[in-house]
């Protein structure tokens, strides 16, 4: 199988020319001027399109037993869902509960994505408990090619884990040269806020940002730091949402300590106002850490412009309408997610770069490259070189089009973003020099997607 894409405006994180890419047996082995192609080969012409290379989402939930419930997608609608908004590569959150053995949790997720996924994937694998079993399960783990680890500070008795298994996990994680992923916010407090609301007949989803204000999650992310500093380990603080919290990143990296930052789309582009909406309007936009005040945004934004936030996520996590209502009598039951896969490209693009606050390096730096080199994926993916996978996004930056629950392919009822402009959209898409995505629409091959091997070689 050959690709040829001719003329294409060529975007990497740090490079920009015209020029014609070819690949063979899924990588790329040439970039130039004037290709030619051999018969037979697949040859898109790329005129006035931008060229980037495959993104990838570092954080999204696919297959997820979560609050009473499991998210909506399988890999199937996932990928597809990824594919057409331009991700070619994403990294699952690997989630066994604190009731479950890892290892067979690692083979049970693995399971899921196997044959099904149309786009290739790797997992963060969460470290729920610490036990006698869990460092040797763990090295088996990161020794069949998964390379980051994952730890709640929140959802305490399920996922969340307590500081001596964080401290655990994190000395082991140095050992391996595994880097740690981290959800931050202090787990004690949020249970304390959220009993004292409901005590008061504060049931609805408005008050799901009280209980865990942003001291909650600078909290976490200052610990966590902390314990970085102190194990010498290598941390990544998951779907950061805010001001404190980003000044306790920041703080700890101005120390020394080898911290990296991802925000995710909702908290760039929505704010608190969506959960205080009534009913289930208002769940719909219950997530962990919740929706904040409006002028967060602006200082994620320039962090991200600056790079003091490496990398944009997803943390893709779609419940429907009938499942956020099991949230009725009480927020804290309303299933914490929102669902994005599909739309983070096109919205960084168009309220990023097309608003003038992220340079279109930074872009694919933000949405591809970034994570690559952080988990062990680069140069296979996140660039545009001889060597890498064929993963490639041709770009089409005068499409218009709005964001709707009823033509995006993940598989819920309701898009948190319903309604939003977008300018710009990935047109045809690649994995490993196959055409995925063409016009927009998924054409490729089910269950194309493969397992990334990864080796722990960077930290
Ligand atoms: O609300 C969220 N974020 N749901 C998914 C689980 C998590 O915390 O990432
Ligand atoms: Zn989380
Ligand atoms: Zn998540």
């Amino acid at each position: 199988m050959a690709l040829l894409i001719r003329n294409a405006d060529i975007v990497t994180a740090d490079s920009r020319y015209r020029g014609d890419v070819y690949a063979e047996d899924e990588t790329i082995t040439r970039i130039g001027r004037n290709l030619e192609a051999p018969p037979g080969a697949e040859v898109i012409d790329a005129t006035g399109k931008l060229l980037f290379p495959g993104f990838i989402d570092p954080h999204v939930h696919i297959y997820l037993p979560f609050m009473a419930t499991f998210a909506k997608d399988t890999h199937e609608t996932g990928s597809i869902a990824a594919l057409i908004g331009g991700t070619t590569t994403y990294i699952e959150m690997c989630c066994p509960s604190r009731l479950d053995d890892a290892l067979e949790g690692y083979q049970l997720w693995k399971s899921k994505a196997q044959g099904s996924s149309a786009c290739d994937y790797t997992f963060h694998m969460s470290v729920t408990k610490f036990g006698d079993q869990t460092e040797g399960q763990l090295r088996e783990i990161v020794a069949d090619g998964i390379a980051s680890f994952k730890i709640f500070l929140a959802y305490k008795n399920f996922f969340g884990v307590d500081d001596g298994e964080m401290y655990q996990t994190l000395q082991l994680a140095k050992k391996l040269g595994v880097i740690v992923t981290a959800h931050c916010e202090n787990a004690e407090l949020v249970g304390r806020l959220q009993q004292s609301l409901l005590a008061q007949g504060k049931t609805g989803p408005e008050w799901h940002e009280p209980s865990r204000p942003q001291a909650v999650e600078a909290e976490g992310t200052n610990r966590f730091a902390t314990f970085l500093g102190i194990t010498g380990a290598a941390g990544y603080v998951v779907h950061l949402s805010c001001k404190d919290a980003l000044e306790a990143a920041m703080a700890a990296k101005s120390r020394g300590i080898r911290i990296w930052v991802e925000s995710v789309l909702p908290h760039l582009l929505l704010d608190k106002t969506y959960a205080e909406r009534a009913g289930v309007e208002g769940m719909k936009h219950v997530m962990s850490p919740p929706l904040r005040e409006r002028d967060n945004q602006k200082v994620l934004w320039n962090a991200l412009a600056m790079g003091s936030i490496d990398t944009i996520g997803t943390d893709h996590c779609p419940f429907d309408t009938s499942q956020k209502l099991l949230g009725n009598d009480a927020f804290t039951q309303i299933p914490n997610g929102i669902p994005g896969i599909e739309e983070r490209v096109s919205l960084l693009y168009t309220y990023g770069v097309k608003r003038g606050t992220l340079d279109l390096h930074r872009f694919v730096d933000a949405a591809s490259t970034r994570a690559a080199r952080l988990f062990g994926l680069l140069p296979r993916k996140g660039t545009i070189a001889v060597g890498s996978d064929a993963d490639l996004v041709v770009f089409d930056p005068e499409y218009r089009g709005k964001i709707s629950a009823a033509t995006q392919h993940t598989n819920c009822d309701y898009s948190g973003f319903e309604g939003m402009e977008v300018e710009g959209r990935p047109s045809l898409v690649t994995v490993r020099g196959k055409v995925q995505v063409r016009d927009g629409k998924f054409v490729g091959e089910r269950g194309r997607g493969r397992l990334l091997k990864r080796d722990p070689a960077y930290f």
